[in-house]
């Protein structure tokens, strides 16, 4: 049987909760498609950081990279600065796997309320090529003079033409395999003069190659109240790593909940393990009450599915989660609800044993 070896890191805080849950679909997707994963677990996160001064072992990336995907929850506690645990681990795996695609799906779900008055789900149907290796968040930089009146950072942006040429491809493709082939790129050229004038020329260069795709740039101010004001008008959206972790958060925000989106941090050359993820953070005023909402750690499995070559898994997962929040009778309290974690699985994975094998 086709077995994939799955790196899990379930994290901090709610991590643990919705981790645990969306193992628990992808079993049993997985027994109906006739392939296995393998689950390794590794405790990497704040509560390692705390025990041992560092959030993973040493040898944590060299370990990653014999598993054919990682499955990610959240990391990040009140206890550790956030620019350890960001910057200790999810970030620099990001850079270190070579993932430099973040691709995040935000689409309103049958039975989910956007806080846009009058969406459905027509409306809101859109997915972020975000650039997740260069960027604002290259780290280069420094601070000089701590501590004295004469206290200054730097913090530098990189933008390469490989790296803007390789995020646009990947945009561009995407957006061709969708029915609308409508790719908006978002820049901020009117005063970023060097960084984001490359990144406008590199993205109409590749759009030669991508005739039958409808490219529109807008600036990224705009493109976030466009977001807001015409969102049926947005299809792919391509976005350096900081526009396009902003954007997200809209996206997901106008989706309805943080408790439904997914994310993958894609190696698309597949020479490293991609890694699928909640695009939710530990959400420490809920961990350990058991009632997050485990659907965007399961659509977050359903892609990890997807790039592993799972079509078929992917699409039945999807359709149950459909099923599950339009029936809107089990929902968690960020749906307005009070269901538990555990109720909101145990309804996807009876949906998923309903569905027609
Ligand atoms: C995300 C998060 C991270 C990011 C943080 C935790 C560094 O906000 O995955 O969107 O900015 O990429
Ligand atoms: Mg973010």
């Amino acid at each position: 049987m086709k077995t994939y070896r799955i790196a899990v890191i379930a994290g901090d805080g709610i991590g643990q909760e919705v981790i645990p849950a969306g193992i628990d679909v992808m079993k049993i997707v997985a027994a109906r498609g006739g392939f296995a994963c393998e689950f390794t677990e590794f405790p990497w996160g704040c509560d390692f950081y705390l025990r041992n001064g560092r959030m993973a072992d040493g040898d944590a990336l060299d370990r990653l990279r014999a598993f054919d995907a990682i499955y990610f929850g959240a990391i990040g506690d009140p206890r550790v600065a956030d620019h350890i645990s960001a910057g200790e681990l999810i970030l620099p795996f990001r850079k270190r796997l070579r993932q430099y695609v973040n691709l995040r799906p935000m689409r309103l779900l049958p039975g989910i309320a956007s806080p846009l008055s009058g969406r459905t789900t027509a409306d809101i149907d859109m997915i972020c090529v975000r650039e997740n290796s260069e960027g604002e968040y290259c780290g280069v930089g420094a601070r000089k003079h701590a501590g004295t009146a004469d206290e200054l950072a730097e913090q530098t942006g990189i933008f390469t033409r490989r790296g803007i040429e390789r995020i646009a491809r990947y945009a561009f493709t995407l957006a061709r395999s969708r029915p609308r082939k409508l790719l908006a790129s978002a820049t901020k050229s009117n005063a970023l003069q060097h960084s984001m004038v490359l990144w406008d020329e590199v993205v109409a260069d590749v759009a030669r190659d991508f005739p039958d795709v409808t490219l529109r740039k807008y600036h990224v101010d705009a493109l976030a109240a466009r977001m807001i004001t015409h969102p049926q008008s947005l299809d792919v959206i391509v976005a350096s790593n900081m526009f396009g972790d902003i954007l997200t958060d809209i996206g997901s925000a106008i989706s309805g909940s943080l408790g439904v989106a997914p994310g993958g941090n894609i190696n698309p050359d597949r020479t490293t393990p991609s890694t699928f993820e909640p695009i939710h953070g530990s959400a420490p005023d809920i961990a350990g009450k058991g009632v997050a909402n485990p659907i965007a750690a399961i659509w977050a499995g359903a892609m990890m599915l997807e790039h592993l070559g799972e079509h078929a898994a992917h699409d039945a997962v999807l359709r149950a989660i459909e099923r599950v929040i339009g029936d809107e009778r089990v929902k968690t309290p960020d749906l307005g609800g009070r269901a538990t974690t555990a109720d909101m699985k145990n309804a996807v994975t009876a949906a998923l044993t309903a569905l027609p094998a």
